[in-house]
């Protein structure tokens, strides 16, 4: 009798359904500073001892070593005066190359697991966009997450992915397949790195900026046009304000948009995103992210003028902003086709809808600062975009 009661109990076990919920909270802790090594700059030891873990390894790019030839020694000295125990500084090389593969990640693990690097512990990353994806992702995954510092060291991470929460490297021929949602730490904008940038790369960076006003804030849209020629000229008195003004944007979306680790569909803040992922893939990544950004962002504002929601002077305004800092707007391969005829860079919708795992959601703009998703795109009306964008980079062809 017993047993039987025992069966029965089990049975009604097995088929029932409990929904638990797991509240999770995470503190985005940002900083804005200069010299972040200086002995009187007291921001990363603050950071350090707020969480009060017990090791510190650091990892930056080699390039930025370079640049910054005092930097390891500063970090030595820095190290010196804080009561934990410090595992040196590691120097690797970075750049769009280290998403390629799993070379690098492989070896930040192996650095991590050597220094006994644990969850209490902190990983600190000074490095490019590319630089933070891998190693962010290399200690997102050992020991199910260390605790990761990162040192954004271009405009493009300042202003945006190094304030985001993912991390990734390419696979299979697409950007940042193999990835994680992982919050940092903490994130510290030293605004001093953003000077050794290659002038090219420090304007590119700003379309971010441009990106985020166009989708969120209208105001700064407006500040940007006022102040493009500084902004051109790289002043560092509007360079940084952009850059700061960005990534509390982008932050803000993240902590209050409602969805951080992009569960839904929507992404406003990839307005442009699904043709520049395509062309850095077709190009081989020679196309780098923010030249890519710049395209697609053109591409999806002529979209949005010939279908009617964006007014022409608008468009203009944007198409001026992005011509003023020198940010061109067409690459041939943007033309390239399939054997079958159809543009390469459109099977790029296809993509970004499997990488947002729902139903195709590209956000247009309806007015500066207004964004309006779509889920479908018209594909000669594209084309149409495209002879635009290739006829203004040669206007006498
Ligand atoms: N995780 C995210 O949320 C997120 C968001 C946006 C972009 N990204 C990724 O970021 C990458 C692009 O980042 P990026 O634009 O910083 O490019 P990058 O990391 O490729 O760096 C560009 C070049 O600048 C060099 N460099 C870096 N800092 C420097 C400095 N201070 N002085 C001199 N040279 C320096 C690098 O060595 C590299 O050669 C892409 O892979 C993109 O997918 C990630
Ligand atoms: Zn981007």
């Amino acid at each position: 009798m017993a047993q039987q009661h025992k069966t029965r109990y089990l049975c009604r076990a097995l088929m029932s359904r409990h929904d638990f919920q797991i509240p999770v909270l995470f503190k985005h802790h940002i900083v804005f500073t200069r010299n972040a090594f200086a002995p009187e700059n007291a921001e990363v030891a603050d950071v350090l001892r707020e969480g009060g873990g017990r090791r510190a390894i650091v990892f930056i790019e080699a390039t930025v070593a370079a640049a910054w030839p005092g930097l390891p020694a500063a970090i030595d000295s820095y190290f010196a005066n804080l009561d934990l125990d410090f595992c040196g500084s590691h120097i690797f090389a970075g750049g769009e190359a280290v998403k390629a593969d799993e070379v690098l990640v492989r070896r930040i693990w192996e650095a991590i697991d050597a220094a006994h690097i644990d969850r209490h512990s902190y990983a600190l990353v000074i490095g490019g966009g590319a630089f933070l994806d891998a190693v962010g992702f290399a200690a997102a995954t050992a020991h199910r997450g260390v605790r990761l510092i990162r040192f954004p060291t271009t405009t493009l991470s300042q202003d945006d992915g190094g304030v985001g929460v993912k991390c990734a490297i390419n696979g299979f021929g697409k950007k940042n397949w193999i990835g994680a949602f992982a919050v940092p730490f903490a994130v510290i904008n030293d605004f001093d790195f953003l000077r050794s940038q290659h002038p090219q790369l420090c304007r590119a960076g700003l379309i971010e900026a441009i990106k985020v006003a166009l989708v969120k804030d209208p105001e700064f849209f407006t500040w940007i046009e006022a102040n493009l020629s500084a902004l051109a000229a790289l002043d560092p008195a509007v360079i940084d304000p952009c850059v700061e003004r960005s990534a509390l944007l982008h932050a803000h979306h993240i902590a209050t948009g409602g969805d951080a680790f992009e569960s839904g569909s929507s992404r406003p803040l990839d307005f442009g995103h699904w043709a520049a992922h395509k062309l850095e893939a077709l190009t081989g990544y020679q196309l780098s992210h923010a030249p890519a950004v710049a395209i697609g962002l053109a591409l999806d504002t002529l979209y949005s003028m010939h279908c009617g929601l964006l007014a022409a002077p608008c468009a203009e305004r944007i198409l001026r902003v992005l011509d003023a800092l020198e940010l061109v707007t067409y690459h041939p391969a943007l033309d390239w086709t399939t054997p079958a005829g159809r543009r390469c860079v459109f099977a790029g919708l296809d993509e970004f809808r499997e990488h947002l795992g729902g139903k195709l959601t590209v956000l247009l703009l309806q007015d500066l600062g207004v964004g309006v998703n779509t889920h479908h795109l018209d594909e000669s009306l594209l084309a149409t975009c495209i002879d635009q964008l290739r006829q203004r980079a040669t206007p006498h062809a």
